[in-house]
């Protein structure tokens, strides 16, 4: 890079230029001309490479990656052994076979059988999560249909989020997402069990699931024996990053055991390690009968998928579920490299001990900032710090907070619902999690200065 002005540089971080850096809003421009605004509004960076933790964008900046581009890079972004495996596998004149058999998938299917706990039989791959989403909602209902024509109704919990699709849309309660929906009558949300409210209520997880579905049942009428086929769980709450707790969830289990219900978990965001087991689920003490992921599980390439009992993933005739261009060959082998490098760097174990340190940096900023600071979730290396609501500021706050730690060279999340989400890659060091806090929690002070707040 010619002529620059180093502004910042650090182990972990290299900022040569003003950001966003020369040449972005041109680029942004042109895209922003020929490509639907639907995809827009994200901070403006343009990323040239990724490597490891680090995002590197057109001038060459280095910034520590917090985002893990929405938890898809768990074993690091360019993941040397994967790339290498990638390479092997497109010199083998083999990219695409459709459902034809090939072996790469079989390999990766017993692996990932496997990865999960060896309890579910079978799987089925697709591309995208909210192909994934779909999927189990039609595996509830072809399970409903088989017991009677009208166990039908699917019940889901206010505030998450399963995908963009129409089944997955209907699953999810953002009502601006789903105005376009014609026929959500079949889904029933219950309300999540928020930290705050349980301690406001001064109520157990269990109670509080209790009462929903109580309520469930007194406003919709349902019989839930002859009416609901399925209950589905984010496994920990997207935006917020926020767990449920264990005896709110196994009240949930035990009762659609007891109704014949299917209890099916979203792990598109607490797979493959993100939460220091391999799937999140495995948090509660819980057996699901069907869970969906896909983000980290192709380390960067598409791949999806839903794994669960046998007679449930054969409820489909022969032939009548599969999808043009999942599991090919390619993403399967993505597939396989991902659970190897969680293996072989042993990623459960260090995303707990790092989970640990990234937790206490967040504590002590909700310490300083206690009149804003609402809450700190965090788990393995997945967190978030949720603001109070009650100033009208708030969201702008958060956002030129973030905007301000990409100048700095420091990459997260706003979930634009008044919360910094935080997922690094979980190769992140330990010198990278202190470093891109501490420029955090500096960013935060300052900022609070500015805005008076
Ligand atoms: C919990 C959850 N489920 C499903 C999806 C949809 O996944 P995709 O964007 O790959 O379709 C997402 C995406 O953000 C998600 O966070």
């Amino acid at each position: 890079m010619a002529n620059k002005n180093l502004k910042i540089k650090t182990k972990n971080r290299i900022i040569y230029t003003s950001i966003p850096a020369p040449g972005t809003e041109k680029i942004l421009k042109k895209l922003k001309a020929i490509e639907s605004r639907s995809m827009h509004g994200q901070m403006p960076i343009v990323w040239k490479k990724a490597k490891n933790f680090n995002v590197y964008d057109i001038a060459g900046n280095k910034f520590i990656d917090f985002t893990s581009t929405i938890f898809v890079a768990n074993i690091g972004h360019s993941n040397v052994e994967l790339i290498k495996r990638l390479k092997k596998t497109l010199n083998n004149n083999l990219l695409s076979t459709y459902s034809f058999a090939n072996e790469i998938r079989t390999k990766y299917l017993e692996k990932l059988l496997k990865f999960a706990g060896n309890k579910f039989k079978k799987g089925f791959l697709l591309s995208s999560g909210t192909e994934a989403s779909e999927v189990v909602l039609k595996l509830m209902k072809l399970y409903g249909l088989k017991k009677n024509k009208n166990k039908l109704k699917v019940i889901s919990i206010n505030g998450n989020w399963h995908g963009r699709t129409m089944g997955a849309q209907s699953l999810s309660s953002d009502k601006s997402q789903s105005k376009w929906l014609s026929n959500k009558k079949d889904v029933n949300f219950i309300d999540f069990p928020y930290p705050w409210i349980l301690k406001e209520q001064n109520i157990s997880g269990a109670d509080f699931a209790k009462k929903q579905i109580l309520k469930l049942q007194k406003n919709k009428k349902l019989n839930f024996k002859s009416d609901v086929c399925g209950l589905i769980l984010e496994t920990f709450q997207g935006w917020g990053a926020l767990f449920y707790p264990k005896d709110f969830v196994k009240y949930l289990s035990n009762f659609c055991k007891k109704n014949n219900i299917i209890f099916a978990f979203d792990e598109m965001q607490s797979g493959f390690s993100r939460t220091g087991k391999n799937f999140g689920f495995m948090h509660y003490g819980v057996e699901p009968d069907l869970i969906c992921c896909g983000k980290g599980m192709g380390g960067g390439l598409p791949i999806s998928g839903v794994i669960g009992k046998k007679e449930l993933l054969d409820l489909p005739d022969t032939g009548s579920m599969s999808s043009t261009h999942s599991a090919n060959p390619l993403v399967c082998e993505a597939g396989n490299a991902v659970i190897d490098e969680i293996n072989k760097k042993n990623l459960n174990s260090e995303v707990s001990r790092k989970g640990k340190i990234l937790s206490k940096e967040l504590k002590r900023i909700k310490i300083k900032n206690k009149n804003i600071i609402k809450h700190i979730s965090s788990k393995g290396l997945i967190a978030a710090i949720i603001f109070n609501k009650n100033n009208k500021k708030i969201n702008k706050f958060i956002t030129h907070i973030v905007f301000k730690c990409m100048q700095k060279g420091v990459l997260f999340i706003d979930t634009k619902k008044a919360a910094i989400k935080i997922g690094p890659p979980l190769v992140i060091t330990d010198s990278a999690i202190l470093e891109g806090i501490k420029v955090l929690e500096d960013t935060i002070a300052e900022t609070r200065k500015l805005y008076e707040i």
